[in-house]
């Protein structure tokens, strides 16, 4: 039994770094084809000169024009898309509500929410119409956990419910839909929030059962397999990937157990 894409077109996005980018490596390794965008062009570029992806698109997710013309490049240039990642994401800062100001919540929303939106509505459309597809959104653990960024959990508990609701919406048209949500895992938006103190990465690992963080690598096996033919009986579904940090969560209110 083994992951296989020969013969599928795959867009992902937020594919210039981390998740994004391990996911291309993932499922280009199985046989698919890769259009991957991200608003970071050189990043995108790389991505290519690399051979981590086939069609380089430098877009923002946000803009709902630029995605649908990125479609049709990938319809003219690869064929039509069959696998879509969602992957493009940014944190915010962990602000009281009272001190996060109002364009760091929309920017939040409109990059992590409204952006998966508009890229599976363009995408899994387009997948429903031909009648096959599969969606893979880049969720997190805290879109289910509470955390100290408000924005940025609502935008992921969004996504947790456009999962299911855009899975009963496909379904009877052959495209399913699934989110990975990771835990804490290290990627440049994670070094970034070391940087300005929000998170330690070495304590994010203590408190995990498994004693360390989730790979970008693991991440994407886990996106790889939603995508696949081997999850076809499975829609509307979220899965962790945080080597054991929200099963921890009881387990820490106990730290004087022996
Ligand atoms: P990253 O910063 O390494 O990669 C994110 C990519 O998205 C970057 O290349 C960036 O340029 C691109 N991007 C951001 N805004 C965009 C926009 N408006 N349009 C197009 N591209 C845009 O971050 P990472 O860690 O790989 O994150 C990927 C996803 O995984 C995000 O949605 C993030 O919220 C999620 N995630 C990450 C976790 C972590 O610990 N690294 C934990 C839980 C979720």
């Amino acid at each position: 039994m083994r992951i296989e894409f020969s013969g599928e077109i795959a867009l992902i996005t937020g594919a210039a770094s981390g998740i994004g980018l391990a996911t291309a490596q993932a499922l280009k390794a199985c046989g698919a084809r890769i259009a991957g965008a991200d608003r970071d062009r050189r990043g995108i570029d790389a991505a290519a000169a690399c051979g981590a992806i086939d069609l380089a698109l430098a877009l923002d997710v946000t803009d709902s024009a630029a995605v649908d013309a990125a479609l049709a490049r990938c319809d003219a240039e690869l064929g039509p898309v069959s696998v879509l990642v969602t992957a493009a994401g940014i944190l915010q800062r962990p602000l009281p509500p009272d001190r996060l100001p109002a364009s760091e919540w929309d920017k939040v929303i409109a990059t992590n929410l409204t952006g998966s939106w508009t890229t599976a509505r363009a995408a899994g459309s387009r997948m429903a119409a031909r009648g096959r597809g599969a969606v893979v959104f880049v969720s997190s653990i805290l879109g289910a956990q509470p955390g100290p960024v408000h924005g940025y959990s609502a935008a992921k508990a969004g996504i947790e419910a456009l999962t299911r609701s855009l899975a009963a919406e496909w379904g009877p048209k052959g495209v399913r839909v699934n989110a990975v949500a990771p835990g804490f895992a290290e990627t440049p938006l994670l070094e970034k929030a070391t940087h300005f103190g929000a998170l330690d990465p070495a304590q994010l690992a203590a408190s995990a059962p498994l004693g360390r963080l989730a790979t970008p690598q693991e991440i994407a096996t886990a996106i790889a397999f939603l995508a696949s033919p081997l999850a076809s009986g499975i829609t509307g579904v979220s899965l962790a990937v945080d080597a054991g940090f929200l099963a921890g969560a009881g387990f820490r209110a106990f730290p004087g157990r022996g």
